[in-house]
């Protein structure tokens, strides 16, 4: 459920209607929900109600810091995955203490930085990488608090650039080499092991892997207390699918009921780091119609958004619905080719979709909250486009469009 709906024939953002977002700011630009981000946290957080459990929200998903910050100011905790994310946790009013930090390659300095802002686990990914941060930890005369991310070899039935839970993938160890690894674990003296996660992949519509996960990673957890390593607390990562067209994934509450089930009397802590069921519909991407283009074999509609704002479907030939601000009847529906002014076939944000245009037409690509302007480029050299935060009635510049000074200010002309 989200908070862009139509009201007498025009789209909506919470209380205002978009093409007034439109005319103020310009398009192409990100428009994101207060309201939807946090209903999406709450499903989880009220799904947990009655046990020790913590929502990480996944910060790659969206990282503005006013989407941070609302979720910090409802208590969530964050997953990130670099120094970069963790600055703009704590920019954003995130506590640290609420943080898990995932990721195949942490730095030393990384790690240091971690340590010293106290961030509540590391999710380690190695088993060199358990050394380099007992290495770092012990410089600062700190303990490390880990969990190691465990590949549990389940199909994650998607697609195969997000799935991660598969033996073949560079995440996580082998579910099967686990036990050795946390025996080697706790004899390094400055780690304090609190954790076990898994993450399977992202977009999944179905509980029946998550719980495949958790079974095997239970029974890990039952084999680990046999060899007196206690586990506090299992992260189960992300990756609850999210609607885009017609799938109907499971909601928060769904899953964790299963998952309660499954726990037993276990005093575990849950864990969990969505980020696209949280951010995704809870933003559009605004764009207009520039020129339509009708040749024997398409229509194209050539629109001011391109690859370079929203590159999933380039990149994934993902499906993202594509609607109008204002549908109008007084023109042919047509099926329409959405590309935009990129020099590359690949520069596409709808394909064949059943549209009634005109030029300067405006439009919202839906579910754009979630790896959308934090995969942007500035590719063609492209000003990237602002994000605004839609609150009741109110709308709030969270980021700046940007100026053709902000993309050249890092460069320099050799000398003369
Ligand atoms: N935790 C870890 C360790 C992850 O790698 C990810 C996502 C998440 C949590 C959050 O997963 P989510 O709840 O958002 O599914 N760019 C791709 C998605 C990449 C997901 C990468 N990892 C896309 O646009 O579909």
């Amino acid at each position: 459920m989200d908070y862009f709906n139509y009201r007498d024939g025009t789209l909506f953002a919470e209380d205002l209607p978009v093409t007034r977002i439109a005319e103020q700011f310009g398009t192409p630009a990100y428009v994101y929900s207060r309201a939807t981000l946090e209903r999406h946290f709450r499903a989880y957080d009220d799904a947990l109600a009655g046990r020790p459990h913590l929502v990480c929200y996944a910060v790659k998903a969206n990282s503005n810091l006013a989407v941070l910050n609302v979720l910090a100011r409802l208590g969530a905790g964050f997953d990130i995955v670099s120094v970069g994310e963790l600055e703009r946790v704590l920019r954003a009013g995130g506590e640290a203490s609420k943080v898990v930090f995932s990721g195949v390659g942490k730095q030393p300095a990384e790690m240091r930085r971690a340590l010293e802002a106290g961030v509540r686990c590391f999710n380690v990914e190695s088993e060199t990488e358990l050394d380099r941060l007992n290495q770092v930890a012990g410089e600062l005369g700190k303990k490390a608090p880990i969990s190691l991310r465990v590949n549990p070899d389940v199909d994650a039935g998607t697609h195969p650039y997000i799935s991660t839970g598969l033996k073949e993938n560079k995440f996580g160890v082998d579910i099967a080499e686990a036990r050795r690894i946390y025996a080697s674990a706790a004899r390094l003296p400055n780690l304090d092991i609190i954790g076990v996660d898994c993450h399977i992949g992202s977009q999944l519509t179905n509980v029946s892997p998550f719980l495949d996960a958790l079974d095997r990673v239970l029974a890990l957890i039952d084999e680990l207390a046999g060899d007196g390593i206690h586990i506090h607390h299992l992260d189960l990562g992300g990756g609850l699918g999210v609607t885009y067209n017609q799938e109907k994934p499971p909601s928060p509450s769904e899953y964790m009921a299963q998952v309660q089930e499954r726990l037993g009397d276990r005093k575990l802590e849950i864990i969990l780091e969505p980020g696209r069921s949280i951010a995704a519909n809870a933003g559009i991407l605004l764009t207009r119609v520039e020129f339509l283009k009708c040749t024997d074999h398409r229509n194209f509609a050539i629109i001011d958004a391109a690859m370079n704002d929203l590159i999933r479907p380039a990149l994934y030939s993902a499906w993202q619905a594509i609607v109008p601000a204002t549908p109008r009847t007084d023109v042919e529906t047509k099926a329409w080719d959405l590309v935009g002014p990129v020099c590359e076939t690949g520069d596409f944000l709808g394909k064949e979709r059943e549209l009634a245009l005109a030029p300067g037409d405006l439009l919202a690509v839906r579910s754009a909250g979630a790896y959308g302007f934090v995969m942007s480029s500035n590719y063609n050299s492209r000003n990237r486009p602002p994000e605004l935060m839609v609150d009741g009635d109110q709308v709030h510049v969270v980021r700046q469009r940007e100026t053709l000074d902000d993309q050249m200010r890092l460069e320099a002309c050799l000398p003369e």
